[in-house]
């Protein structure tokens, strides 16, 4: 039986960091070994909000690959791409957008919620308001069955199986309705104890030199509470701890809770276990990433097999789509 496929993009911001790492691209590797995988970087939606930047979206797609493919995105099990080399996700938000009816991308919340955020941009565009259709394209023009995405993706992915319905009732069944398979919400936070996030200044990046991590580590807040080494501290309000909890082994990381509590153990030493576990943690990544930069050929081979692959899919369903729509 052949195994189903999913489809997962993310618009290319540059390096990748640990809350990347742990909301979604360890899922995505684990999603390798069960299913008919493609991946792709949304360049054309990086420019909804990057249109008058766009020199750096080459970089930031380039260091995106090189951390995919150093944190374990296979490409003997994947097919990897650039959105913008697949013209034919264009045609399809084009034919797509001829049925979306406005009111549904008008309550968008992620719209909304972007309108109001961005407010350092003006994203009052055409382009903006139908980042949920070229979503649509992609994930349909593959017949995607699944959809990797963080909760803040839902309502676009909402938004996809009701555009993929509305073609399959108006035309032809060509669609599957796709699933979404919601990763893990991310358990890190920045190094200010905000959500982590390269807008926020506050990330810990998984090509982040070791005396950078350490540099970035020492800032970390803790137990406000805790101002003296004498001070018992409450692990679980403290951020350090989370980090314990996710990369350090379970007697280590009682050990800290028990010994925080007990101010057996002060910030200093705790925090200097958690710089060597980043550092041992990342280390065989990085190796990956100096291998891959250093052939960087090898990756542009691995992105051209990626783009014949999903351009051939693409084209297939896009013949079918025609045929449907009678043009
Ligand atoms: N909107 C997604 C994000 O910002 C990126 C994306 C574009 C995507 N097209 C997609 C994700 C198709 C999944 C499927 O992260
Ligand atoms: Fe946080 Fe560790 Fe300090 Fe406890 S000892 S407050 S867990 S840094």
């Amino acid at each position: 039986m052949s195994r189903k496929r999913i489809l997962s993009g993310m618009r290319p911001s540059g390096k990748l960091h640990l809350g990347n790492f742990f909301g979604a691209l360890d899922s995505w590797v684990k999603l390798q070994d069960d299913y008919d995988c493609f991946f792709f970087a949304a360049d054309w939606h990086a420019l909804t909000s990057e249109y008058e930047n766009t020199g750096i979206i080459k970089e930031c797609i380039k260091d995106m690959f090189l951390d995919w493919l150093s944190a374990g995105m296979d490409p003997q099990k994947s097919t990897f791409f650039i959105q913008s080399n697949i013209l034919e996700h264009a045609e399809l938000h084009v034919l797509l957008s001829m049925i979306t009816p406005l009111s549904w991308l008008e309550r968008n919340p992620t719209y909304k919620e972007q309108q109001q955020e961005l407010t350092n941009r003006d994203i009052s565009t055409y382009g903006f308001l139908g980042y949920p259709v070229l979503q649509a394209a992609d994930i349909i023009i593959y017949k995607a069955h699944k959809v990797p995405v963080g909760v803040d993706q839902l309502p676009h992915l909402e938004l996809t199986r009701e555009i993929a319905r509305r073609f399959n009732f108006l035309y032809e069944e060509i669609f599957p309705i796709p699933e979404p398979i919601l990763t893990e919400v991310p358990k890190l936070l920045g190094i200010d104890g905000r959500k982590m996030s390269k807008a926020y200044n506050n990330a810990i990046y998984l090509a982040d030199p070791p005396e950078m991590i350490k540099e970035k580590t020492d800032q970390m807040f803790t137990d406000p509470q805790r101002a003296r080494r004498t001070d018992p501290g409450d692990p679980e309000i403290c951020n350090v701890f989370s980090f314990h909890k996710i990369l350090s082994p379970t007697e280590v990381v009682d050990e800290i809770a028990h010994g925080c509590r007990s101010a057996g153990i002060g910030c200093v030493e705790c925090k200097k276990r958690l710089i060597s576990r980043i550092i041992t943690f990342l280390a065989p990544f990085q190796r990956k990433r100096e291998y891959f930069l250093d052939h960087f050929k090898e990756v542009e081979e691995i992105i051209e097999t990626g783009t014949i692959k999903a351009r051939s899919i693409a084209r297939e369903t896009m013949n079918e789509v025609r045929e449907a729509i009678k043009i």
